[in-house]
């Protein structure tokens, strides 16, 4: 276990390279299992990126990363069981269901449990998979899954765009027999890129102008060389640090489009930006304003991966801002953290409220999920002395490099062991 000790009220100023999307690279890594040779580039090291080579070597893959870059071999028939220890170790291990299935012809896993989010339901991928001839049986917290000859088309409409359900039909779909048309999908940035992997290794996916998906079915998937979109919510949480502790940043290797519902509210808390397509320079000067209403959407809304650390940012502003949490049910669960080190939140259902204070102050406080865990330090940027930040291990599932990168931008910030810690 280890733990990082930040001492805050430090100004930052520096340039970032933002690293590989976890969240595309997560299903292109699944979907690599049902394509031939892939290399995929960008692909950010992350603990969430290592537990998914580690399902894909069970599965029967070659995984190996080499640099920014992992390879992927599938070999032989593969297997179609994920134990349930793989499964609990990242949380969005469900992607790789429709992989295996389409791949196999069946699939056993262990129904994942709930996590920090709150419930995270898979009734929508289950549904989806169905449509596509799969028939699913639960059995003792497992999931069995058959297909009785080849997965074919469909056409399913999502009741919410779900962005895993719509992976795993895509995924599943591109290798069925006949076409898809898959209706009401996500439209997340990671959508597009895993649909350009899968496209570049011979599906034929179509996005039609009412943004409904085609999937063409194919009967093989080929070698594949790609590269992984650049970490939108990476960009933003160190945004946010910098209009937190104040300061000035330029990031490079980014993708402003994917950035447009958020950086207009650095532009409302008073920091200047020059935005150009891959880069983004910030400026926090002065006071910081507050946020009139912040409201999580799917794409292209404001992305609730970002939600907590735009609310670290919020409590240091001048006045109240209000956020409405409007994709998980419990995303609230950094509040408290960030209350022990004087932030003054309401929160209550999907509405928190926040009333600025003039600065925040150190405190023992722990990660509770991995963006929450971004917000708290991002909190600890910005507060009066040593901040002692424990259950760092959900950083890591999603951040590369995370304290290398704010010591570049002057943060004194340092990762120590921390043998007897509680594990949140
Ligand atoms: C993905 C992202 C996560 C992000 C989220 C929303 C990855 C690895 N994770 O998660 O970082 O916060 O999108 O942008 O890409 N739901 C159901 N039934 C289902 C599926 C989902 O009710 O079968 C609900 C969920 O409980 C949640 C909402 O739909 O309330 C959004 O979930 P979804 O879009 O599926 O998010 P994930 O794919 O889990």
């Amino acid at each position: 276990m280890e733990k990082f000790i930040i001492a805050g009220g430090q100004q930052l100023d520096g340039k970032l390279k933002v690293h590989g999307a976890k969240n595309a690279a997560l299903p292109i890594l699944a979907a690599s299992l049902v394509a031939g040779h892939s290399t995929i580039h960008n692909c950010p090291n992350l603990t969430d990126v290592d537990a998914a080579c580690r399902i894909l070597t069970h599965l029967g893959a070659k995984a190996l990363r080499h640099g920014d870059a992992v390879t992927v071999e599938p070999e032989g028939e593969g297997i179609c069981y994920i134990p349930e220890e793989l499964m609990h170790r990242m949380r969005s291990s469900i992607v790789f269901l429709g992989a295996v299935i389409a791949r196999c012809g069946r699939a056993r896993i262990s129904m994942p449990g709930g996590c920090e989010l709150g419930p995270r339901p898979i009734d929508l991928h289950l549904a989806a998979l169905e449509r596509l001839g799969v028939e699913i049986t639960e059995d003792h917290g497992f999931l069995d899954c058959q297909v009785h000859g080849r997965l074919h088309g469909a056409q399913i409409s999502l009741p919410f765009p779900s962005v895993g359900a719509t992976e795993n039909v895509l995924i599943a779909a591109s290798l069925a027999q006949g076409e898809t048309i898959l209706k009401n999908a996500a439209r997340e940035p990671e959508i597009a890129d895993l649909i350009e992997f899968l496209n570049e290794a011979g599906a034929k996916i179509n996005l039609t102008p009412q943004g409904d998906l085609h999937i063409k079915g194919v009967k093989y998937l080929g070698e594949v060389e790609h590269r992984v979109i650049p970490d939108r919510i990476a960009a933003a949480t160190y945004l946010c640090a910098v209009a937190a502790a104040g300061g000035k940043i330029e990031l490079e290797d980014v993708c402003s489009e994917h950035l447009s519902a958020v950086l207009p509210y650095f532009e409302e808390m008073g920091c200047r930006l020059t935005i150009k397509p891959d880069s983004i320079q910030m400026a926090r000067e002065g006071i910081l304003h507050p946020l009139e209403q912040v409201r999580t959407m799917p794409y292209p809304g404001f992305p609730t991966d970002a939600q907590s650390p735009l609310m670290a940012a919020a409590c240091v502003a001048e006045g109240t801002s209000i956020f409405i949490e409007n994709i998980f049910e419990s995303r609230y669960k950094h509040v408290p953290e960030l209350c022990r080190m004087g932030a003054d939140i309401k929160a209550e259902g999907r509405v928190a409220v926040v009333r600025g204070v003039p600065a925040l102050h150190s405190a023992k406080v722990f990660c509770t999920d991995l963006r929450g865990g971004a917000a708290i330090a991002v909190g600890a940027l910005a507060a009066e002395g040593n901040t002692e930040l424990l259950s760092i291990e959900h950083i890591d599932r999603g951040y590369e490099n995370f304290e290398g990168n704010l010591q570049a931008l002057g943060a004194r910030i340092k990762r120590v062991p921390c043998p007897d810690s509680i594990h949140y």
